[in-house]
């Protein structure tokens, strides 16, 4: 890979906008590590809920976070995942994805020890480079030095709608108003939290998704890279 691409690629952007199917295949493309920091928030969440905890104990989970072992490596199966999440030495990627854990997630996201000792840790990860690395913060604070920024959007319908579409061919029985009004809370809690709250850094490139098929928007990222 020539050295005029960026080495450091950061994508953000709100819930279900699409950072990780896009995110996957830009790093596959490149040869480069992909790295879905979500994850990371969603481990501890499920760690608190498993361990029977209180999740908006900001002490306790706060500790939760320093001390757990989170490790995040490259999908070890075909089955839909992006990559495997292990806690403590525990597969546990599918379990990350509940309803549980989507809806205490954000809680958890907002606390400030959390993310601190997160975010350590992604940064010694990224500051490695010949990485693409999805979150909500990635350009603004975990990696503001980062080669190329992209802020990926899409109207909450329209996540909303993907997010259905994504749950039927699973099999499931969606509520399209209630994953809406989900969507919407989680855009809230992350956009008004006091830290690294969710937003575009002022050196991002915004690339609105609304009316875009995965394939046209993975082709504007690449142009960006290339
Ligand atoms: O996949 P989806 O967009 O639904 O969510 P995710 O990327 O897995 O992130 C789950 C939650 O973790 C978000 O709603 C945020 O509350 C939090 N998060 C964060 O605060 N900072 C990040 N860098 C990544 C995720």
């Amino acid at each position: 890979m020539p050295s005029q691409h960026p080495s450091i690629i950061a994508i953000d952007g709100p819930a279900a906008s699409g950072k990780s199917t896009i995110g996957l295949r830009l790093a596959n493309a490149l040869g480069y590590l992909f790295f879905d920091t979500g994850v990371m928030y969603r481990a501890v969440t499920w760690l608190a809920l498993e361990r029977g905890m209180n999740v908006s104990d900001e002490a306790a989970v706060t500790a939760l976070a320093e001390e757990a072992q989170i490790d995040v490596a490259p999908a070890s199966a075909s089955d839909g995942r992006t990559c495997d999440v292990l806690v403590n030495g525990q597969d546990i990627t599918w379990q990350t994805r509940s309803p549980q854990v989507d809806a205490n997630v954000s809680i958890v996201a907002a606390f400030r020890g959390v993310r601190s000792a997160l975010t350590q840790q992604q940064r010694r990860i990224g500051q490695r480079g010949r990485i693409v690395m999805v979150g909500r913060d990635i350009g603004t604070v975990v990696l503001p030095e980062a080669d190329l920024k992209i802020y990926l959007d899409a109207t909450a319908e329209e996540r909303a709608r993907r997010r259905y579409e994504e749950m039927l061919k699973h099999g499931d029985k969606p509520d399209y108003d209630e994953i809406l009004k989900k969507v919407i809370k989680r855009d809230r809690i992350d956009s008004t939290r006091d830290v690294a709250p969710l937003k575009a850094a002022q050196d991002a490139v915004v690339v609105d998704s609304d009316k875009l098929t995965a394939d046209q928007v993975f082709e504007q990222v690449l142009a960006l890279v290339k």
